[in-house]
């Protein structure tokens, strides 16, 4: 029940997925192996696919979000490979891909550092990730105002601005402990970002 009403909620900010999808698609050439960790609906990959010849991956571990995110790619006529796995222990070989992205959803982790070292692991050496999440310092009122913006009908509204404020602001990272976790994996850089009421973070191994 959840997953479905995320993805209704998420399904209405499509835009922002394709915004975020060109953006990628201007900086991962075409061939390019894409990781999505923990898709959810599998929104941004199904963008991405939509916008060149990408192999493109998602591991997500909810079986209702891999069966949701595989039946919006087949509806959307794109070939994409959602399947079922946690983020800290990731079905894939080392030096698998070339990029990945990991979006609002790395506060929800049961062992953050483990699925740094993860996604550190199964890019190729040079291949990038990037993290996009909330910050737990983000206001209430910023976040009121990103909630009003998601073009949602008001129970909805409401209800997003409560999750926000009672389980998401709660599970956030702040900088200092992005910082402290990034130095437990291999990454050859890292710069943290502030963007609106989360951070980028931009890692390359
Ligand atoms: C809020 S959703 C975000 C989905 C998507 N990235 C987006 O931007 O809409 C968080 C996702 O994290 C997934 N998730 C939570 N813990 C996970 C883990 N340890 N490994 C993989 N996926 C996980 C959940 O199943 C859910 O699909």
């Amino acid at each position: 029940m959840v997953a479905k009403w995320y993805t209704n909620n998420t399904g209405q900010s499509l835009a922002e997925f394709s915004k975020l999808a060109r953006d990628i698609a201007n900086r991962v050439p075409n061939g390019s192996r894409v990781l999505e960790v923990a898709p959810g609906p599998g929104y941004f990959c199904i963008e991405l696919a939509k916008l060149g010849d990408y192999a493109i991956t998602g591991v997500d571990i909810s079986h209702t979000f891999v069966e949701i995110a595989s039946k919006k790619a087949a509806e959307a006529g794109v070939r994409v490979n959602f399947r079922q796995g946690n983020a800290s222990a990731m079905p894939f070989a080392d030096n698998t891909f070339d990029f990945l992205l990991c979006r609002a959803a790395f506060k929800n982790f049961g062992q953050p550092v483990r699925a740094l070292q993860e996604m550190c692991r199964v890019l190729k050496p040079g291949g990038q990730g990037l993290i996009i999440d909330l910050r737990k310092d983000a206001s209430m009122e910023s976040i009121n105002h990103e909630v009003d913006g998601m073009g949602l009908n008001a129970i909805n509204k409401i209800l997003t601005k409560l999750t926000f404020r009672t389980m998401l602001l709660k599970s956030a990272y702040t900088r200092p402990q992005f910082q402290y976790m990034l130095a437990r994996a291999n990454f050859r850089s890292v710069d943290i970002h502030e963007a609106g009421i989360g951070f980028e973070i931009s890692m390359t191994k």
